[in-house]
This record gives C-alpha cells, structure tokens and sequence, in this order.
C-alpha cells in the first residue's frame, strides 16, 4: 500500500513537471496568431524558416521574384534581443501588424529561442 502511494506521488510529479516544460512563450501564440496585413509572421517565416522570397510588387510569396525572407533560425545566436525588437518593429510598420511595445518584446524573446 505504501508503496502504491509513493508511486502516485511519483506519476503526478512527473504530470506537473511535464505541464511545466510544455507550457509555452506567450510570444509563440503572437507569432501564430497576430494578424498583419498578409496574416501572421508564420505565413512568411514558416514555422520560424523561410516561405521563400516576398515580392513586393504583386504582394505575395514568390520563388524567384522580390526580397528573400530570413529563416529566423539560429538568431538569437546571431543578434541581442534588442536587434529582434527592432526588426520586428519594421515588420509592424511595413506589414501592418498592430503589436504593443510588450508584445514586441515578448515575439522577440520567442523568436530567440528558434
Ligand atoms: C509579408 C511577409 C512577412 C511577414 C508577414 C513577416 N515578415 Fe519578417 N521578414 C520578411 C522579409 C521579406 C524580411 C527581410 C527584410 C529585409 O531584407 O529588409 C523579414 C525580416 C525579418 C526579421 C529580421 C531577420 C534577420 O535575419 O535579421 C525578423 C526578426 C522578422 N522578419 C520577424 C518577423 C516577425 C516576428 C513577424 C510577425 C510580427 C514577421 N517577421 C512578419 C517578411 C515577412
């Protein structure tokens, strides 16, 4: 019996703990979800890549035709995120995303982690 006991305490440790580290950066959902004028950042940096090159003329994803979009793979290795906030700040004024300066910085430290 004693030992039933020690194994509940054991499994719902192990539920707690595994809730915890699922639980995600409130950034991940703003990336997601945030709508620009294009949609969310997901629709150009597909799942934190590339979806290929933006043409600005046509206003629409491209494979050969107009600027290329960075991966943001591996950035928060290359840039602080004050750098990220920054880029991100021109997305809002060039793709129209309606985002806080907290918002920003939470999308920042998300993008940090990709
Ligand atoms: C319509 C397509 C599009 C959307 C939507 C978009 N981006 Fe971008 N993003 C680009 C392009 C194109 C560039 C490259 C800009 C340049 O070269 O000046 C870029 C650059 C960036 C950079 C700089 C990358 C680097 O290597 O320095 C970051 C960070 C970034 N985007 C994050 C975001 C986030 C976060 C969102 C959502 C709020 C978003 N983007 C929405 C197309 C998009």
């Amino acid at each position: 019996m004693r030992y039933f006991f020690f194994l509940l305490i054991f499994l719902l440790g192990c539920t707690f703990i595994c809730t915890l580290a699922k639980e995600d950066l409130p950034g991940k959902n703003l990336f997601l979800t945030s709508k620009g004028k294009y949609g969310s950042c997901n629709f150009c940096h597909k799942n934190g890549g590339s979806a290929g090159r933006w043409d600005f003329e046509y206003e629409e994803i491209s494979k050969d035709e107009g600027r290329i979009i960075p991966s943001l793979k591996g950035i928060g290795k290359k840039k602080s995120i004050e750098q990220i906030e920054r880029s991100i700040t021109y997305m809002k004024k060039m793709f129209g995303f309606k985002l806080t300066e907290e918002e920003i910085t939470q999308i920042a430290e998300y993008v940090a982690t990709l």
